[in-house]
């Protein structure tokens, strides 16, 4: 019978071996999956090293740490990632939130209008995670969330009951196409950006994460040059467009955007110095 120390010892082993990551990664991992498995938080794990799991317990562990071993993200075995501070429930049909998208939100927040409320698009809005959390962030603002991923829209819609932001509005369209006749304060995408034809699609994370929410046209470009170009048309004036985008593409961002007619472009870094979001602002005032 194993304790919890060497339950812990084996599975950092098994996740660093098939997967090929730092100890110090793998034994994280391990650590979050075992107390995922046996209902109890990390602090417990270390408080408890030396008790010895039932079999049920361990096949339990194990069960998990099997999955992971087969490349399968701990967001999804976990069904949950923390985004901007709070929990989103997380299903192989969503994205999994990424850190570099807080900057997202974090750009939004700083230009959305103090001083009144303001209507916010989101487009692309997978497990909701953007717009639930601008919604919450801005309870003033009405926000409408859109994705062509009808069981996308499923789980976002069941992440803003769950987080109480009960007021967003969740729309079926491909981009712009289904949209009822309004404009917006703010346009906000993370779209898909990767080439279609990058290896990295296949390796990793990636390959278990829907490839709509990834992949878009050989320079990973489309979905981002039909965003912008549909731009216009849905601000209102001196209303943003915000766009996450990859790392080398913000050179062609902000050619778009700036020919799109819209003014004060901007680009941001994220914390690891990368290039990741571009925006600017149709002008005139509302
Ligand atoms: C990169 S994911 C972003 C998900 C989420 N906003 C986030 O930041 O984690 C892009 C999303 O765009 C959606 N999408 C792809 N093509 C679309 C289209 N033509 N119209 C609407 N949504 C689309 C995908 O289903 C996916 O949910």
């Amino acid at each position: 019978m194993a304790n919890v120390t060497a339950c812990i010892d084996t599975a950092t082993k098994q996740i660093a071996g098939a997967l090929g990551l730092e100890k110090r990664e793998a034994r994280l991992e391990a650590q979050i999956l075992a107390s995922c498995a046996l209902k109890v938080n990390r602090a417990w794990l270390i408080a408890h090293d030396q008790d010895v799991l039932t079999p049920t317990q361990a096949d339990a562990v194990e069960a998990l740490i099997a999955r992971r071993e087969q490349g399968e993200p701990v967001a999804y075995i976990l069904g949950e990632k923390e985004f901007y501070g709070r929990l989103f429930r997380i299903t192989p049909d969503v994205l999994i939130p990424r850190p570099e998208t807080e900057l997202l939100v974090e750009a939004a927040l700083e230009r959305l209008p103090k001083d009144r409320p303001a209507q916010v698009l989101d487009l692309g809005t997978g497990s909701g995670c953007v717009a639930v959390t601008l919604a919450l962030e801005r309870p003033d603002c009405e926000v409408s969330a859109v994705d062509m991923s009808i069981t996308a829209l499923e789980i976002a819609r069941e992440n803003a009951a769950l987080l109480g932001a009960g007021h967003v509005r969740f729309i079926v369209s491909d981009w712009y196409a289904q949209l009822a006749p309004m404009n917006f304060d703010m346009i906000i995408s993370n779209p898909p950006y990767i080439a279609s034809d990058d290896p990295h699609l296949g390796k990793g994370d990636l390959r278990h994460e829907p490839l709509h929410a990834l992949a878009s046209g050989p320079a990973g470009m489309d979905a981002i040059s039909t965003i912008v170009a549909g731009a216009q048309a849905r601000l209102q004036p001196g209303g943003w467009l915000i766009l996450e985008h990859g790392y080398d593409q913000a050179a062609a961002c902000y050619d778009l955007i700036c020919l799109a007619g819209l003014g004060q472009v901007f680009t941001l870094s994220d914390l690891a110095g990368q290039t990741r979001v571009t925006g600017g602002q149709w002008p005139g005032r509302r």
